[in-house]
């Protein structure tokens, strides 16, 4: 009985690896997130091209909501569907948007395997992060030599991020856009320099892509270019060499 789960990149349908393809186009049944009831699932479409006409999709819900009981309930019941198809003999994927081992409901569905489910085993493939693809649009190079980067959800506690920009030298900020005006004010206050590269966008490799290259300066005070969840910003400091 095994589950494979599959990271389908950032939603460039050929921004998939070969064996994330193969393991689809072989799949009889796959789950995937989405946010709410009836709301198409963004992993999904992602690989719609690679399904055939047997395969069976499934959406699952996973509520955007800090209510940790509520969340349990829905992570248990998800996993329990999966664990019933694996235990079925059936070939099943669980897809997941970029990789399946950052910020990904996976997580959540493989401690709930793990702790409920036993006898399911498991193999991730690996999937292109949100962030490899934005660098790469923005041909940004996020560390070289003995920089130090790190990852950051700005819709939490503002007081982490300060002490993490004190040390870091590239900041990758990641969930929802709407926090990142009041990152950019902290930013600044903190001492960040105002010459500072900052990278925002939105929807990489996607349609409607938003990608805007700018100095901290330009932004401090001002309303952002991105309102959508699936935005990044990555803050660099300025070295010398630049
Ligand atoms: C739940 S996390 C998933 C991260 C994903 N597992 C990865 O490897 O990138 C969702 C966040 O990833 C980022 N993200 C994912 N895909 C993106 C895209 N195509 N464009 C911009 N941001 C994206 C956004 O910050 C979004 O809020």
């Amino acid at each position: 009985m095994k589950l494979f789960c599959v990271g389908c990149g950032p939603g460039d349908p050929e921004l998939l690896t070969v064996k994330a393809v193969n393991t689809i186009k072989t799949a009889e049944v796959i789950f995937a997130p989405t946010a709410r009831e009836n709301k198409p699932s963004i992993a999904l479409s992602v690989v719609e091209r690679y399904l055939t006409e047997s395969t069976k999709t499934v959406s699952l819900v996973f509520p955007m909501i800090k209510d940790k009981e509520s969340l349990i309930d829905h992570w248990r019941r998800n996993a329990l569907q999966i664990a019933s198809a694996v235990k079925s003999q059936k070939k099943v994927v669980y897809l997941t948007v970029g990789d399946p081992t950052l910020y990904s409901t996976w997580t959540y569905i493989q401690r709930e395997l793990s702790h409920n489910h036993e006898g399911i085993e498991f193999e991730i493939i690996p999937g292109v992060t949100s962030m490899s693809a934005f660098a790469a649009r923005a041909k940004m190079s996020l560390a070289e030599g003995d920089e130090t980067i790190a990852v950051i959800p700005a819709c939490y506690d503002l007081n982490r991020i300060r002490q993490v920009a004190r040390y870091c030298d590239t900041l990758i900020f990641l969930k929802d856009g709407r926090y990142f005006d009041r990152v950019i004010e902290m930013l600044s206050e903190t001492g960040f320099a105002d010459n500072s590269a900052i990278a925002i966008a939105q929807d990489i490799s996607a349609d409607g892509e938003i990608l805007e290259m700018k100095k901290l300066r330009d932004l401090v005070g001002i309303k952002g270019p991105v309102e959508k969840y699936f935005s990044i910003m990555v803050a660099k400091k300025t070295h010398d060499r630049e």
